[in-house]
């Protein structure tokens, strides 16, 4: 499988980048800079070889990885979520797209200010149009975590959208890193997924803690 991350130079994309780059998928970077995505492709990779992996990791423009990949994710900040989405929609036809994006309030980053789509997820599928599989999952799942690709992270995925095969894609992708992952529905649950980060958010600040996630129970695992 080939994986672009668009926005993959931040927080969230690089763990994402290592623990797939482990499972041995093939990931691409993604940047609005090629030399950043080069350069934290080549700080990786540094980490795959000590490693011992034998993928590598390359870096790109989000265009060029959007164009590259069968499977997107987006990780760039909420602010940009429809700007980037744009920039790639041609690139993105007949493909999934993984939205990681938590549309807190910039005001009060405990609080969520859903578009009025309803959620950042609907909004994916309402600028991409249905050509385009837009999936849900890592919302609840903190950046530090990801990055850390050694120890396995106590954490669901919740994996949500309106296709099917695509969520099906998207949970096998979230297995290859040790994660369970659960279908919980359409779209539309991604209000409730991505609205619990912002309760984990407050639940970390409470405990003085950085990577509270959720364990869901009473199910098959
Ligand atoms: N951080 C977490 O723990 C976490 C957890 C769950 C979900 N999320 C979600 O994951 C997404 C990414 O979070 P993050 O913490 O990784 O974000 P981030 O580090 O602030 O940004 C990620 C990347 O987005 C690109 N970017 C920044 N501003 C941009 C703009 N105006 N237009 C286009 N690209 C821009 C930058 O890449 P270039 O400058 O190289 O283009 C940056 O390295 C967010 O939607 C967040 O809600 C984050």
């Amino acid at each position: 499988m080939k994986i672009a991350i668009l926005g993959g130079t931040g927080d969230q994309g690089p763990g994402l980048a290592l623990r797939w780059a482990m499972a041995g998928e093939e990931v691409i970077i993604g940047s609005r800079s090629n030399e950043r995505a080069e350069k934290v492709a080549a700080e990786l990779n540094a980490e795959l070889a000590q490693d011992g992996a034998k993928t590598r990791i390359r870096g790109t423009d989000n265009v060029t990885a959007a164009g590259e990949a069968e499977t997107v994710v987006l990780t760039v900040p909420y602010s940009a979520h429809v700007s980037t989405l744009e920039s790639v929609k041609e690139q993105l036809r007949g493909k999934v797209l993984v939205d990681v994006s938590v549309p807190l309030d910039p005001e009060h980053p405990r609080r969520m200010k859903m578009p009025a789509a309803g959620s950042a997820t609907e909004e994916a599928q309402a600028v991409l149009g249905p050509d385009t599989k837009v999936v849900a999952a890592f919302q609840n799942v903190a950046a530090h975590l990801l990055r850390d690709p050694h120890h396995p992270i106590d954490c669901d995925v919740l994996v949500c959208g309106d296709d099917a095969e695509a969520k099906k894609t998207v949970m096998g992708l979230v297995a290859k890193m040790g994660m369970q992952a659960y279908d919980v529905g359409p779209a539309e649950s991604a209000r409730v997924v991505e609205g619990l980060t912002s309760i984990l958010i407050r639940l970390n600040i409470r405990h003085k803690v950085k990577g509270g996630g959720i364990r869901l129970a009473g199910l098959p695992r």
